[in-house]
């Protein structure tokens, strides 16, 4: 098993979602052998959003081979869709940032949701290029989302949902911690609904071969 993390926190290891993530992959280590487990983690705070050479790429009939601009941010869209490739299940943590993914998430999908390498357009629409995996995302809020309790509106699960799916990628679980800015209780309590939630999970292993 090949796990791809891509934390999407400002505030890293010490976020809400980043501690939701490593609930999920100590599931997936134990429906698994773990002395087979592979990390990879990824820290999309860090990473520029994606460059004019990019933009120019994009909107061309081919993917250009350099020259004497370079290929700008293409180099790590290539790395960056390569580590998806080699990843048999990704995890991505999340916070939700005005009512959606965080900026930090959006410039990973600007790099990875790319024309003929990721997605074709046909016809019917965008049809996905990567083989179908598990994607587990770690969603952390300040306030409820979701349920009786929500009074804002969410915009993070089916935007995530609908633009994975763009590039193959339709086996999309979430699991949330919500209501984090209401108090050391509600926290609590919105930890264990995320256990519960993550008991009713099948954490399914793929064959090797489904990787790539
Ligand atoms: C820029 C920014 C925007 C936010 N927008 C929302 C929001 O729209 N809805 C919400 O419930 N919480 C919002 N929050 C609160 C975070 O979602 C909350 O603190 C969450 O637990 C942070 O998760 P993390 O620890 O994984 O970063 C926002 C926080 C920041 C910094």
């Amino acid at each position: 098993m090949s796990i791809l993390r891509i934390c999407c926190s400002p505030q890293g290891l010490a976020s809400e979602s980043y501690r939701l993530s490593q609930r999920i992959v100590e599931r997936l280590a134990t429906a698994g052998p773990s002395d087979r487990m592979d990390i990879v983690e990824f820290d999309a705070t860090t990473l520029a959003h994606a460059d004019g050479q990019y933009a120019v790429a994009l909107a061309s009939p081919v993917d250009p081979e350099g020259g004497a601009g370079g290929r700008g941010s293409l180099g790590m869209s290539d790395q960056l869709i390569r580590m998806l490739e080699d990843a048999s299940h990704i995890v991505v943590a999340t916070p939700m940032h005005n009512f959606t993914v965080p900026s930090s998430l959006k410039a990973w999908l600007d790099h990875v949701v790319r024309v003929r390498n990721t997605f074709h357009i046909t016809p019917q629409g965008k049809v996905g290029l990567l083989k179908d995996r598990p994607v587990y995302v770690a969603i952390s809020s300040g306030g409820a989302f979701s349920g009786p309790e929500a009074r804002q509106p969410d915009f993070l699960t089916p935007y995530l949902r609908h633009v994975l799916g763009t590039i193959g990628l339709t086996q999309v679980t979430f699991i949330s911690v919500e209501s984090t800015a209401r108090g050391p209780e509600l926290l609590e309590e919105a930890r264990q609904q995320a256990e519960i939630a993550l008991d009713r999970i099948a954490f399914d292993l793929l064959p090797e071969e489904m990787i790539g």
